[in-house]
């Protein structure tokens, strides 16, 4: 091996600008399980669906066949009812706490995975892949075998998790966020009962427990997936009774997004009913969003559709509206751009997830506090979007940097810019192949 193929050990710095792209690559490649990607060895041995999606436009700086060939693999999970979840257990590795057995979900005609599913980007990925595309024979190929598989999975995030058609859907497990231990969910999360049964946790032996979330927050993790694989997974019953149940904003930003990129897709390929289907759903997705506005924080937030009250935590989901093309109304725009200014102006090194001066920020455990790279290039792409350039090209420095510095790892301290969490991570890869090798922030 030379050096320039060697793994990057956790928090090397990869400061070496002119090899930065090769480490990068080389991360993907090793991390390459034949077709899928797994998010870091041994802390996530399995193929995830958020990282998945991310990690496509990474391979797709270098190699399209691979790149395509990721969301290939993510579909072999996706249930009967469309819903695709969140891990996809394509092999047996003893790593990883909870494996397939404890979901209970093996069977049907799908490999083994978990119960729950993940925000859904992938059909914003595909139509980024297909724009970027060098071959579009292939890319025509791919996406008409996604198309169906896209919209499978967009009519169970409406009609399983949103039976009522407010416009919002609901998560049923804070994993559904991909934002795990976000201090928005310590309120819904208080009212599921902890887990009596005995299990053991292998995430802390990969990476130091003040840096993971909470035992008590793993307790619920656990009575909810239990509680998953008891209800059978019938979405009536989970609807009715699971004792968690959240309109995340960020989730719905996303899917907004993500909804009206299928449509556009669907219009391309000629799937013209599915075009009307998917505009119809993002038009009340839209209008139904509005409704998530706290005049209190002059953000948006997430609901406990529960309890009936709007979780008033101040996380990054918000800077999500630009994403979800949301914050078209000039005083929403304003507010928004002056909250994200300010917040920025109290760390150094990137988006805090967690602003801070919440009580909760704590800038090393996960969620509540450190900035992911992949977070700021979804932000950084809505405000590009939105055109506010200047926004977009802090945030593009800010991840250059903290990769630079810290290396290739799953989230870094907003403080100090120091790397935590999983090494050789897939997304950070990833985001450095396809956007902070980019000269411009979008
Ligand atoms: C984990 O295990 O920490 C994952 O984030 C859950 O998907």
């Amino acid at each position: 091996m030379t050096s320039s193929t060697s793994a990057t050990p956790p928090g090397e710095p990869v400061a070496d600008e002119a090899n930065r792209g090769e480490r990068a690559r080389q991360v993907l490649i090793r991390n390459d399980r034949g077709g899928y990607t797994v998010p870091s060895p041994g802390l996530y041995p399995f193929q995830w669906n958020w990282d998945s999606a991310v990690t496509a436009l990474g391979w797709m700086t270098f190699d399209e066949p691979r790149a395509w060939r990721e969301l290939d693999r993510l579909f072999e999970g996706q249930w009967d009812n469309g819903m695709v979840p969140h891990i996809i257990f394509h092999v047996q590795a003893d790593t990883y706490f909870p494996g397939p057995a404890e979901w209970g979900a093996e069977g049907g005609n799908h490999s083994p995975t978990s119960s729950i599913s993940q925000p859904p980007l992938a059909a914003t990925m595909v139509r980024m892949m297909s724009e970027r595309a060098r071959d579009g024979a292939l890319a025509d190929r791919e996406v008409t075998r996604l198309l169906p598989h896209l919209l499978a999975w967009h009519r169970w995030w409406f009609r399983d998790r949103d039976p009522d058609k407010t416009g919002l859907v609901v998560t049923f497990h804070p994993w559904e966020s991909g934002l795990d231990n976000s201090p928005a969910w310590d309120a819904p999360l208080a009212a599921v009962p902890p887990t009596t049964r005995a299990y053991a946790r292998r995430d802390t032996g990969f990476v130091d427990a003040a840096r993971r979330p909470r035992q008590a927050d793993y307790d619920r993790y656990v009575y909810l997936m239990d509680f998953f694989r008891q209800a059978k997974f019938d979405p009536a019953r989970l609807y009715a009774e699971c004792p968690y149940r959240v309109a995340d904003f960020g989730l719905n930003a996303i899917l907004l997004r993500a909804t009206e990129d299928l449509a556009e897709l669907c219009r391309r390929y000629g799937e013209l009913g599915g075009a009307e289907e998917m505009s119809v759903a993002a038009g009340r997705s839209r209008q139904a969003l509005d409704d998530l506005w706290s005049e209190k924080l002059g953000a948006y937030v997430s609901r406990d559709t529960r309890a009936g009250r709007l979780l008033e935590a101040r996380t990054l989901s918000t800077f999500l509206a630009w994403y979800g093309r949301m914050a078209e109304s000039t005083e929403v725009d304003r507010q928004l751009l002056t909250g994200l200014n300010e917040w920025t102006a109290r760390t150094p090194h990137g988006l805090a997830s967690t602003h801070p001066d919440a009580p909760e920020f704590d800038p090393q455990r996960y969620w509540r506090g450190p900035a992911w790279p992949h977070m700021n290039w979804l932000i950084a792409r809505g405000l590009a979007d939105a055109g506010h350039r200047e926004e977009a090209a802090a945030l593009h420095k800010a991840t250059r940097s903290l990769i630079a510095n810290g290396g290739f790892r799953e989230y870094f301290n907003p403080m100090t810019g120091e790397g935590y969490g999983g090494g050789d991570f897939s997304w950070t890869a990833a985001v450095a192949l396809f956007w902070c090798a980019a000269e411009s922030s979008s």
